[in-house]
């Protein structure tokens, strides 16, 4: 068996940053995330036991002095941020430079006094978060019958050619889902300057499991249940090879499934740790080794 290990796979930039910052807090006193700094399980139960514990809503803190509060990858809204001022944490803000560019594109276009159109999902973290920055009214949508449906409502105001838009999208949305919806917004609304705020990461990432899930017969996508970008991944690969697999962990991994399969493709989303992809890698390995020797104890007994 040939197995195709993406280059891309795994942590990118934003999330490695954000975990590595996490472990650098660890140890101190009364340290936690404003939610899971990554959707991956074990990470969080990892970084649980060293201490620093996960909260939803900043009324779990205990307003010790020493607390120390981290933002993840994703961000979050201007308000979250004054709530924190107020309490005098100490934040550790670990948002992407990238979201962190996102925040201050929709800050600075609705001063112009431009509407902010975001692509992604309204219910992601890194959305809510950017909708958190927009200083005028703001829109999401994430599909092209949500766009159409916007343009039909823009289309309604009274003098709906005068106003001004600024569209960005969420990092980890689909490019060409994006650039579908772009066009719709962009034939019917006239003043709509778009920002491409794709994170290349994903791109890269969404292009190389396509490029495999093409070539091979059967494809794993590692990563977290609650991961976005790993369900696209998972996807993107499925429309091209029918036998993809969505797993956690090798536990997940059913390797009966693959005793016939000849080429198989691995990647793996944004917050999947090195060492789980170094576990499934081994075991398809180690499952390829097996097919070996058994065509070669078949071709002994042939012989
Ligand atoms: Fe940042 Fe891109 Fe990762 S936006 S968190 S480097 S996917």
């Amino acid at each position: 068996m040939e197995i195709i290990l993406a280059k891309s796979a795994g942590f990118c930039f934003g999330v490695q940053r954000a975990v590595d910052t996490a472990y650098k807090e660890a140890g101190k006193q009364h340290v936690y995330t404003y939610g899971p700094i990554i959707h991956n399980e074990e990470v969080i139960e990892d970084l649980r036991k060293k201490g620093v514990l996960v909260i939803e809503d900043l009324a779990e803190l205990d307003q010790q002095e020493d607390e120390t509060v981290i933002i993840r990858s994703h961000g979050v809204s201007k308000d979250v941020m004054e709530q924190l001022e107020t309490r005098h944490v100490n934040v550790v803000d670990a948002t992407c430079p990238f979201v962190k560019k996102i925040h201050t594109i929709v800050q600075d276009e609705s001063q112009k006094g431009n509407r902010i159109i975001i692509v992604g999902n309204k219910d992601h973290p890194e959305v809510e978060g950017i909708i958190g920055w927009c200083e005028t009214k703001s829109y999401t949508v994430q599909s092209v019958s949500e766009a159409e449906n916007l343009v039909k409502n823009i289309e309604n105001e009274p003098d709906f050619e005068h106003i001004n838009f600024s569209l960005v999208s969420q990092t980890t949305f689909n490019k060409n889902k994006f650039k579908d919806i772009v066009d719709i917004i962009r034939k019917k609304l006239y003043n709509v300057v778009v920002h491409e705020t794709i994170c290349n990461a994903t791109a890269v990432r969404q292009m190389e499991a396509r490029d495999i899930a093409k070539t091979v017969d059967a494809m794993i996508i590692i990563g977290g249940r609650n991961s976005s970008n790993t369900q696209k991944l998972y996807d993107i690969s499925k429309q091209e090879c029918e036998n993809t697999y969505y797993i956690q962990t090798l536990v997940d991994l059913d390797l009966t499934t693959f005793e016939s399969v000849s080429r198989v493709g691995i990647t793996a989303g944004a917050s999947t740790p090195n060492y789980i992809i170094k576990e499934v890698h081994s075991s398809m390995a180690e499952l390829s080794f097996e097919q070996m020797l058994e065509n070669d104890e078949s071709k002994a007994s042939i012989r």
